[in-house]
């Protein structure tokens, strides 16, 4: 158990800034499959699980409307904390209808993303890249990003 806490508690890059922009984005880290979209009007990047708490759908197959992510099976809104904020046909929220949030930065062009205790998270800076800012070793981290998927 200490292991796995060890292996969770910590910053991984889950995408690139670049390819969150108006629809949302799966990923997948430590096997769990996890959604990244940027909302409009803060830009900010937001992870969720990729799992709709209605019937599992894919959320990251849905769209992204006004700043919250909606599910494209049949239409719940999820805000970027993973709280269901809408349900079409019906005006009360289910209670307790929520899907799990990550802690998530934006930085030097990659979206990190906390998988462990949420409250660790601003114990640790995610890694800094020295040299991600200059093109030629752009191109060979971004490669290894995606690898690591
Ligand atoms: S499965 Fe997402 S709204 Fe029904």
């Amino acid at each position: 158990m200490t292991d796995t806490l060890h292996l969770r508690n910590r910053w991984y890059v889950a995408g690139l800034s670049e390819e969150i922009t108006d629809k949302p984005v799966a990923s997948r880290l430590l096997d769990e499959p996890l959604v990244l979209f940027r909302a409009p009007s803060t830009g900010k990047v937001s992870a969720l699980e990729d799992r709709c708490v209605h019937r599992q759908a894919p959320l990251s197959l849905g769209e992204i409307v006004g700043d919250n992510l909606q599910c494209g099976y049949h239409g719940l809104e999820y805000d970027c904390s993973g709280a269901c904020v809408r349900v079409p046909s019906q005006k009360q929220i289910p209670p307790g209808a929520s899907i799990r949030s990550y802690p998530c930065i934006e930085q030097q062009g990659f979206i990190h993303v906390w998988m462990g205790d949420p409250a660790l998270s601003s114990t640790v800076d995610p890694y800094d890249f020295p040299f991600a800012s200059q093109s030629r070793v752009a191109g060979p981290l971004r490669t290894f990003t995606r690898s690591v998927r």
